[in-house]
């Protein structure tokens, strides 16, 4: 028998504000309490500075290098990005990050998901869907309602889960180069 379906978000008020903020000047940081599969909780939230060390790891088993200062910096300065965050029982297991995308060619601005990524013993539950769900919900937030997803024409897995997501293939085709000065 099929296995129930995760509570993916299924109502406006799994969405809260998160009660450890105290700074009543800065926005809030938006917080998910998702139920998955295998009856666990999971919390997903923007990423902050504190987060650093965590999205080091996840990033490097992802099978991207870069330092924990960097991705600090990137945290504070990169204003076109939104990273989220999930955690079970404190564990940090998944992350995912949108870059949102705005142009004099097009009238309102896209999200480009640039990256999703659930840690190996988590995945098939339900996570990369809640967190991608979640990074939707804060775009809307912000008035985008597109969204570019790029990923490897042999990765079975992604694009079962944005196909699963409502996302639809385009006949687009990625052209990359390197300058080496
Ligand atoms: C791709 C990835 C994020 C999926 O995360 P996940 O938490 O396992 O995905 P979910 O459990 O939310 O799955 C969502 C849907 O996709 C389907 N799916 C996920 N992985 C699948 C696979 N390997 N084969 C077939 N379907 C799959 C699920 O069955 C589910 O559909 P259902 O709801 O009808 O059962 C995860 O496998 C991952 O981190 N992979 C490595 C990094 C990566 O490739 N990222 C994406 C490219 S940038």
């Amino acid at each position: 028998m099929r296995r129930r379906r995760a509570q993916h978000i299924a109502s406006e008020d799994l969405r809260k504000e998160d009660p450890s903020q105290q700074d009543d000047s800065l926005p809030p940081v938006h917080w998910y309490q998702v139920k998955v599969r295998r009856e666990f909780f999971m919390t997903i939230r923007k990423a902050t500075v504190a987060d650093a060390d965590s999205l080091y790891i996840l990033n490097q088993l992802f099978g991207n290098t870069t330092t924990v200062d960097d991705i600090k910096q990137s945290l504070i300065e990169n204003h076109c990005e939104i990273v989220s965050i999930a955690f079970v029982d404190n564990k940090p297991v998944a992350f995912c990050s949108g870059i949102i995308i705005q142009s004099f060619c097009y009238r309102s601005p896209r999200m480009d998901i640039e990256a999703l990524y659930v840690r190996d013993e988590f995945r098939k539950q339900g996570v990369g869907r809640a967190l991608l769900r979640c990074l939707e919900k804060e775009a809307r937030i912000l008035g985008i309602h597109h969204f570019h997803i790029l990923t490897h024409a042999l990765n079975v897995s992604g694009q079962a889960l944005y196909e699963k997501c409502g996302y639809a293939k385009t006949g687009e085709v990625l052209f990359e180069k390197t300058v080496v000065e």
